[in-house]
């Protein structure tokens, strides 16, 4: 039913806005029918294999729940118990699970292993988060935004409430920081971005075509100025490990705390997409204070992976 071309998810450019105005109104349906106890159950006899090559709380508990909720059941595998760790090609192993199962979600390293799987898949593929992307996250924050800042009307939120909003983005370029850029340029707002030198977001990585998306800031405070939602991450995301050390000097004024917070806009909102570093990224007077609505960003992963899964699976309801 509904669209019949498959779709992937591998980026948050992979949909157009209109496709996320319906996205976050399948979610706050989805939402309010979990809250309620309301059996919702569309993807019965449906499998999703998930693919982890590095840990995991949120990404795995949303979708495993979330698939579960919705009458499906769930695969999972990891680079250590399967024959991904032992260099079966990426493709032989999309060809394969891909026959067995219904839909595809994969954590790894570089975004083109992601994408070299979706390209022998026989079905849909959702990035749960490579080095370069984190799209199902920024799909959660922004649902989080919304719920807060956005009055339902009878289409639901308007995205266009999103439109000359500031989101400051405090930290490392890395996926995150990509993934809002690529938010920025489909639904227009923009995305002031502090960096330390040498971890700069690289607009080409990013794939963003537009630069007026985003404004760079050397000072995180003046980056913070007037912001409708201040955000973070770890210094040292999977994969960078080794960089560690080095990361932990190079970021230290790259906290966000209470000074920064007090010149963003008064109702600004903070975000996180955890696991969080008190003391480091963010203090815990921030992530802990009434700004904060990072509980509710991580909850909103499942509700509306639960949507994006609904979506590829069984193309638009109604
Ligand atoms: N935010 C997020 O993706 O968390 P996990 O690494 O716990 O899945
Ligand atoms: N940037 C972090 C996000 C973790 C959810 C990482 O890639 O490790």
């Amino acid at each position: 039913p509904g669209d019949t071309l498959m779709k992937h998810y591998l980026q948050f450019k992979d949909f157009r806005a209109e496709e996320y105005a319906y996205l976050f109104e399948r979610a706050r349906i989805i939402k309010s029918r979990f809250k309620n106890y309301e059996k919702y159950q569309p993807l019965a006899d449906r499998t999703l294999a998930m693919i982890f090559e590095k840990a995991s709380t949120r990404t795995r508990v949303s979708f495993e729940a979330g698939m579960y909720q919705m009458g499906g059941s769930v695969v999972h595998l990891t680079t250590g118990d399967s024959q991904l760790g032992r260099a079966e090609p990426i493709e032989d192993s999309a060809r394969v699970i891909s026959r067995m199962v219904d839909i595809v979600m994969i954590r790894t390293y570089e975004q083109t292993k992601i994408e070299r799987f979706a390209a022998h898949s026989r079905v849909p593929v959702i990035n749960g988060l490579t080095n370069e992307f984190h799209p199902c996250q920024i799909l959660a924050d922004l649902f989080t935004y919304l719920e807060h800042r956005a009055p339902v009307g009878a289409r639901g939120y308007d995205l266009d409430s999103l439109k000359g909003k500031v989101v400051t983005w405090v930290g490392d370029g890395n996926n995150m920081a990509n993934t809002w850029l690529q938010a920025a340029e489909i639904l227009g707002f923009t995305v002031h971005v502090s960096t330390p030198g040498g971890y700069e977001v690289d607009p080409a990585v990013a794939g963003i075509s537009q630069r007026d998306c985003y404004k760079v800031f050397k000072d995180p405070l003046e980056a913070c100025r007037g912001a409708h939602l201040v955000t973070t991450d770890v210094w040292t995301s999977m994969g960078y490990e080794a960089e560690n050390e080095a990361r932990i000097k190079a970021f230290a004024d790259w906290c966000v705390d209470a000074d920064m917070m007090a010149v963003a806009q008064p109702d600004a909102l903070f975000m996180h997409c955890l696991p969080a570093h008190r003391g480091e990224e963010v203090t815990a007077e921030v992530i802990d204070g009434p700004q904060s609505v990072v509980w509710d960003e991580a909850e909103n992963r499942m509700h509306v992976q639960k949507a994006l899964m609904e979506y590829l699976l069984l193309g638009r309801i109604g």
